[in-house]
């Protein structure tokens, strides 16, 4: 099968980075990782990077449009077709996103379009909801806005701060972002009036409660 080939754009510690490698390497995902781009030199993803042998590509410039111009041409020599934000840290020149247009996605933690920027567990402990998660979405010039692929549910726990939270929803992306990426790579997903379809795919049949009934009651 025809392998789509990815560009993935970093800034830190890349762990999704990491999962999109595995599930290309292990063959659950007819894509291959054909280039890392991060813009900060101490980003520790680029690791996962080297020890799979995939070239990587610093661009440290500051200016917007400097930087959209060395992307694109990196993108182009390495035949990038599919561009996957990874923790990218930077706002991206509008032009470059409307280039990348249904062709480039992020993975963002929560589940949109609550608690869009930056802290979005920590958004969702301070609004208390009973559940958060992650999303999937194809990028649009608005910050952590576009049509949602997919999006995982993420409980909150009562005893949850920021870091227990993030965790929880980290995990949930390390699955989510394979398998968005999956159904880009076999050709299922189509954006229709900035809506997602999936050919061939069904949604789960299930109803979660948070709080959830004790098994043993607390009164007792
Ligand atoms: C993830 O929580 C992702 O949702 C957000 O940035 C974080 C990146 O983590 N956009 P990592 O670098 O992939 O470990």
């Amino acid at each position: 099968m025809r392998r789509l080939k990815v560009g993935v754009m970093i800034s830190g510690r890349g762990s999704n980075l990491a999962a999109l490698i595995a599930a290309c390497a292990d063959g659950s995902v007819p894509a291959e990782i054909a280039l890392v781009i991060s813009n900060r030199a101490d980003a520790a993803g680029l690791d996962y990077a080297a020890r799979a042998g995939i070239p990587r590509a610093l661009i440290a410039q500051n200016d917007r449009r400097a930087f959209a111009a060395e992307a694109e041409a990196v993108l182009g020599r390495h035949g990038v077709e599919l561009i996957a934000l990874a923790g990218f840290m930077r706002v991206l020149d509008t032009g470059f996103v409307e280039a990348w247009r249904d062709r480039m996605v992020n993975i963002h933690p929560s589940l949109l379009p609550a608690f869009r920027g930056l802290h979005a567990q920590r958004q969702a402990l301070a609004a208390g909801v009973r559940f958060t998660g992650c999303t999937v979405h194809f990028v649009r010039p608005e910050l952590d806005a576009g049509p949602i692929l997919a999006q995982a549910v993420v409980p909150v726990h009562p005893d949850d701060d920021e870091e227990r939270l993030s965790a929880r929803i980290l995990a949930a992306e390390h699955r989510l972002y394979p398998l968005a990426l999956r159904l880009i790579a076999e050709g299922r997903v189509r954006v229709i009036g900035e809506r997602v379809e999936i050919a061939g795919w069904q949604a789960p049949d299930l109803v979660a409660f948070n709080p959830c009934e004790p098994l043993v009651s607390s009164a007792d």
